[in-house]
């Protein structure tokens, strides 16, 4: 039986192990992590993580060839394989702070691996990484007299967050990169066959390692890029009367273009795209290539800009002061259908409001734990209610900046007649009825649009 140990078991490493225990019931599959409440909590049907269907494919495999444990060590021992899906966030410190990714947690599980290992291992590349950082874990597992034979892969997870069980069942594409050596070549097939068990052959993509990396590092910059030019374009739409909906769909209908991935928003989120982005321009300079790296910086500066802009119109909109306005913040989480805040939109909406003396009203149906992890000094200023109509109660605006489904369903004339008049509406999703709510009352502003409004 082929043993699967996964270290980390976050966002990634969690659904993605346990859709291969789902899929395959003869491997064995043991997540391990040094979190104890997060391996607890995985042991439990309230997961760590909220993320739709999740639950039903955990229970299908926990305990029959799914395994949650805080013993790392004993997980690396046991296995053939060893994923690595530990965090690797932006750097804080020191060289490249602020655009490069720190490897401190990667290299500390290389070494444990090492140390601990008694037999051969394929070790799996499943964060996201600086290229070539494959060949530095290299040396790491082989330094010092350890004869054991380590085989690196690099095996990116393409999943988003919400749509996690369905992008694991049914992905576009699973992308692995090995050496081109013997060893290297019958370690990539090892793990193609355990993906080929549900995923059709054509589908899984085979490269050399730093390709591989590349490529993960690639996408997540492209599929930024088109959220930073759609949303360039909404700040020129709401300049010129155009709709930034229209001209989406316009060009999303040349099948050279697409049309995903063209909604205009209050700016991107998540825990990746900056991150990655930021770890392309570190590379690209790195390398002395400066023009490149200025062009990706850009597609994070856009975002920057998109979610200040948003702040900006609501305060020339509300008479250039909030000072002691109640503003309702319907959604915190990055996107819809999880409870992840981390690079959220939202956090600077709330800041620069709460820096303009607004009284601040967060609600989330399943973000606010994260939401005041996110806000720790700001938590004797800023209310907190699950409520969307309590939160709304009494307040001058409702600033809408996660496109959970439920807030289309919400009563927006019992929400009008509660609120402070005029009665403001900011749509950062741009998905509610504008005009009903106009012809309800509201001021209407959404993202790329025209305003609707009352006031004269
Ligand atoms: C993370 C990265 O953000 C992403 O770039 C990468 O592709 C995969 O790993 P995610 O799963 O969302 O994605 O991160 P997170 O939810 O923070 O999970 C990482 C887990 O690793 C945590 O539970 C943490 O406790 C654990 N960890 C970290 C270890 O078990 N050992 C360590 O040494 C460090
Ligand atoms: C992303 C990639 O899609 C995934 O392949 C990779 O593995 C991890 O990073 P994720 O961050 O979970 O996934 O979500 P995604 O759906 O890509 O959305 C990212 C952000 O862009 C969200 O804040 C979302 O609201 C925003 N977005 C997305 C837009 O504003 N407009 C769009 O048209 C699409």
């Amino acid at each position: 039986m082929t043993k699967i140990c996964c270290i980390g078991a976050g966002y990634v490493g969690g659904p993605t192990m346990a859709m291969i225990a789902k899929k395959c019931p003869d491997v064995q599959v043991m997540v391990v992590d040094i979190n104890e409440e997060r391996i607890a909590a995985w042991q439990t049907d309230d997961l760590p993580i909220y993320e739709p269907g999740l639950l039903d494919v955990v229970q299908e495999a926990r305990g029959r060839n799914l395994f949650f444990s805080t013993d790392v060590d004993q997980g690396i021992r046991d296995a053939d394989i060893v994923f690595v899906s530990v965090n690797t966030p932006t750097k804080t410190f020191g060289e490249g702070a602020g655009c490069a990714s720190d490897l401190q947690y990667w290299e500390l599980c290389a070494r444990r691996i090492k140390e601990v290992s008694t037999s051969d291992k394929i070790i799996v590349e499943k964060s996201t990484l600086p290229v070539r950082t494959a060949e530095a874990m290299e040396r790491v597992l082989h330094s010092g007299d350890n004869p054991v034979h380590f085989e690196v892969l690099s095996n990116p997870e393409f999943l988003a967050e919400g749509t996690a069980v369905a992008d694991l069942e049914n992905p576009d594409r699973v992308l692995i990169g090995g050496h081109e050596t013997g060893s290297g070549q019958k370690a990539l097939q090892t793990l193609v066959d355990i993906y080929a068990t549900w995923i059709p052959r054509e589908r899984i993509l085979t490269a050399n390692v730093w390709s591989s990396e590349l490529s993960k590092l690639t996408a997540n910059a492209f599929l930024a890029q088109r959220v930073s030019s759609i949303n360039a374009i909404s700040a020129l739409c709401e300049a010129t009367g155009a709709d930034v909906a229209d001209v989406a769909h316009a060009i999303g209908t040349d099948s050279r273009i697409g049309a995903k991935f063209l909604k205009a928003s209050i700016g991107f989120g998540g825990s990746c795209f900056k991150k990655d982005i930021l770890n392309l321009v570190y590379l690209c300079e790195s390398y002395g290539l400066q023009a490149p790296a200025d062009y990706w910086r850009q597609v994070v500066a856009m975002n920057e800009y998109q979610e200040t802009r948003f702040v900006k119109t609501m305060l020339q909109s509300m008479f250039n002061t909030i000072a002691g306005k109640r503003i309702a913040i319907f959604g915190f989480a990055f996107k819809a259908d999880t409870g992840d805040t981390r690079e959220s939109p939202a956090i600077r909406v709330c800041r620069e409001l709460a820096g303009e003396h607004a009284e601040v009203v967060v609600s989330d149906p399943k973000a606010l734990d994260n939401a005041r992890l996110e806000l720790p000094d700001l938590l004797d200023q800023i209310e907190f209610d699950e409520d969307p109509y309590a939160a709304a109660e009494g307040a001058h605006a409702i600033a809408l900046l996660t496109e959970w489904k439920q807030y289309k369903e919400l009563d927006f004339q019992r929400i009008y007649d509660s609120m402070t008049k005029p009665a403001f509406i900011f749509d950062g999703r741009n998905m509610l009825d504008h005009q009903a709510l106009f012809n309800i009352g509201f001021e209407v502003y959404s993202i790329g649009k025209g305003r609707k409004t009352h006031l004269k």
